[in-house]
């Protein structure tokens, strides 16, 4: 049947995702599958169900697309759709439920602090290094692509940081800085079923991996699988399982981690519940380390669409 492949979107994360999207439909229609692109950003609701799609693949990133808005919406037209549900994805596209649900399940995720960004005060503010220590991470917990994060080295800092997350969230998170390796897992499956692929270790020029490092440059370094010992590997990919399932995902999403270097701990950042499938992306090559290729990958989430 007739496949979507729903893209662009109307989040600041649009341009990463026509990206996915154009890899996406070019590897289904390479296998023969009758695959096309539909940008949720210039057309309407009306106009997705007159396409008539079987199934779709939802390769939107961000607000309208990743957050289970567009999944409610297609649950509403029976259209079988890629990756988590509507709650998974609405509580992973927040930061800070995000860690309250891994908390709540003895998941180990940094301290952290929420600040009203129309309300916090200065003194607020001035009083983060006291419970977080500096450097500390503010954080838009509704972006992805690492829009609206900084990493704060001196109290002057924090204010700007702080502006920078309310342009985007009317929550900020405030979170402790964790020096060590920057990891990802991408889970697939479900419940007693979901497993993880190679961790991918990521060495961004001077520990930056932020908008322009993760899409436009060559500076990034991928290791893929991560070197890391067995026994380590296996706590970690368990831990991205468990994390998963903490939120009740299904199909397909990305686990970040870091590695805390004083004790070797893994604590988990973030999930991202329609992980991006750029040239660049980190699904596609932790797959690839596993023998799947890019046109593979995409067809087993594909395969996975439901309601
Ligand atoms: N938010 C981007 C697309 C990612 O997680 O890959
Ligand atoms: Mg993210």
């Amino acid at each position: 049947g007739k496949v979507g492949v729903l893209f662009g979107g109307r989040s600041a994360e649009r341009e990463v995702s026509k990206m996915s999207g154009n890899g996406v439909v070019q590897a289904l229609q390479h296998r023969g599958i009758d695959a096309h692109l539909f940008d949720t950003g210039e057309r309407s609701l009306a106009e997705l169900a007159a396409e008539k799609f079987d199934r779709v693949f939802i390769a939107l990133h961000g607000r309208y697309g990743e957050d289970g808005t567009m999944q409610g919406a297609l649950e509403q037209m029976h259209i079988p759709y890629t990756g988590p549900g509507v709650m998974a994805s609405a509580i992973a596209m927040d930061k800070v439920m995000s860690k309250r649900v891994w908390q709540s399940a003895g998941l180990p995720t940094p301290r952290f602090v929420v600040l009203n960004a129309a309300e916090a005060s200065s003194e607020q503010l001035h009083q983060l290094p006291d419970a977080l220590g500096l450097p500390l991470m503010l954080k838009a917990p509704h972006e992805g692509s690492t829009i609206g994060i900084s990493k704060v080295v001196s109290v002057d800092a924090i204010q700007s940081g702080f502006d920078l997350c309310a342009k985007y969230d009317e929550t900020v998170l405030a979170e402790e800085f964790i020096s060590g390796r920057e990891l990802t897992v991408p889970v697939l499956g479900r419940g007693s079923k979901a497993y993880a692929l190679p961790i991918v270790e990521i060495r961004a020029p001077e520990g930056n991996y932020d908008y322009q490092n993760k899409y436009f440059t060559d500076d990034t370094q991928y290791l893929c699988p991560a070197p890391l010992d067995d026994a380590l590997t296996q706590k970690i990919q368990a831990l991205a399982v468990q994390a998963y399932n903490a939120l009740d995902c299904r199909g397909w999403a990305r686990v970040d981690f870091m590695l805390r270097t004083v004790d070797n701990e893994p604590l988990l950042l973030e999930i991202n519940t329609s992980p991006g499938m750029t040239g660049h992306s980190l699904v596609p090559m932790s797959a690839k380390a596993t023998g799947i290729s890019y046109e593979e990958i995409c067809n087993t989430i594909l395969e996975s669409a439901t309601l």
